[in-house]
């Protein structure tokens, strides 16, 4: 369990409003599988596919067209009356400043807001882009009498949001945690790639020159700035970094690849756009079993975390004690 702070700014606006800062359960989260709510056979299957992943996304945004953002709105209401089993029910609803955002959040909320965890912002700018869905959802769910808070999830999407990052992860104790979304990030910074996350073949350093010894670039991660930036703002802030989306559905070793950089930097979890992602992201955001061994025998060479042993020669203290707890309590949480 986790407790959430609430911030000096933050006041519940109405009477009645559940307090978002009360303890909430951490759950496996280790993809946010969206789903287009607005086709009818996405809708049926959803039960079968709910067993199958750790959050159920419905998406209002970008790739719903716009003559078909009523129906998407609609559908995910019948999408939240399905039976999900034990996987998390989220929306990412359109942005702030477009036409559908007031109906999206006043019919979701108003209808089926009990059954909703978690709402995707995206192009969050900054913290008053979080503030102003703060108390629009405290107004809601006090007039709808909803007994849990809705909590929020950013998308990093945008040059200003990068900039103002550590204030968007402290802005609500609301804040559930924040997602790379690489693609809007490259057009709003004015990178040069038509690619949805993943690398580039032209970014890259050349080795140094041997002699007439031909050089291979060596291609560099595009995202690591950002991913190390947003990790470090919402592990201080104790909310949870997420990479986004890896939109060639053909390299699967390219996703696996880069959702493994996201894992070992720090993200619980990624998003999974096609169901051959699910997999992809299972597998990369558990421990390794070897990794989980190796943890486990620093917790047991030092029962109470103090002091300093060596194991296969590596040196263990405090510090690689801590390291290892993180994987061994992850792998608890993938076993339970
Ligand atoms: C996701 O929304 C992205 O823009 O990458
Ligand atoms: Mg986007």
């Amino acid at each position: 369990m986790t407790t959430k702070t609430p911030r000096a700014y933050w006041k519940p606006l109405a009477i009645g409003a559940p307090e978002p800062y009360r303890e909430l359960p951490v759950r496996l989260e280790r993809m946010i599988h969206f789903v287009p709510p607005h086709i009818e056979k996405v809708r049926a299957k959803l039960p079968e596919l709910a067993r199958k992943v750790d959050i159920v996304l419905g998406n209002l945004e970008d790739a719903i067209p716009a003559d078909q953002k009523e129906a998407a709105r609609r559908g995910f209401i019948e999408m939240a009356k399905a039976d999900l089993g034990t996987a998390a029910l989220w929306t990412r609803i359109n942005c702030l400043n477009s036409p559908w955002i007031l109906d999206d959040i006043g019919e979701i909320v108003g209808e089926v807001g009990d059954r909703l965890d978690v709402i995707m912002l995206p192009k969050v700018e900054g913290p008053w882009d979080i503030h102003y869905m703060d108390q629009l959802l405290a107004q809601l769910e006090a007039r709808h009498g909803l007994k849990k808070p809705i909590l929020i999830h950013a998308i990093l999407e945008t040059a200003e949001g990068v900039k103002n990052v550590e204030a968007i992860a402290t802005s609500s104790p609301r804040m559930h945690g924040m997602s790379l979304g690489p693609a809007d990030l490259a057009a709003s910074r004015g990178m040069k790639t038509t690619r949805v996350g993943g690398g580039h073949p032209d970014y890259g350093v050349l080795p140094d020159a041997a002699g007439d010894a031909p050089r291979t670039l060596v291609q560099q991660d595009l995202w690591h700035y950002t991913v190390a930036k947003m990790v470090d703002a919402c592990l201080a802030a104790g909310i949870r970094p997420f990479y986004g989306p890896f939109g060639d559905f053909s390299d699967a070793a390219a996703c696996e690849a880069q959702f493994r950089n996201a894992f070992l930097m720090g993200c619980v979890g990624a998003w999974s756009l096609h169901p051959s992602q699910i997999d992809i992201a299972k597998k990369v955001f558990s421990p390794e079993p070897e990794e989980v061994k190796f943890a486990l025998r620093i917790l047991e060479a030092m029962p109470d975390g103090s002091g300093a042993v060596m194991i296969e020669g590596k040196m263990q203290d405090d510090a690689t004690w801590k390291q290892a707890k993180v994987i061994v309590d992850l792998a608890r949480q993938v076993a339970a």
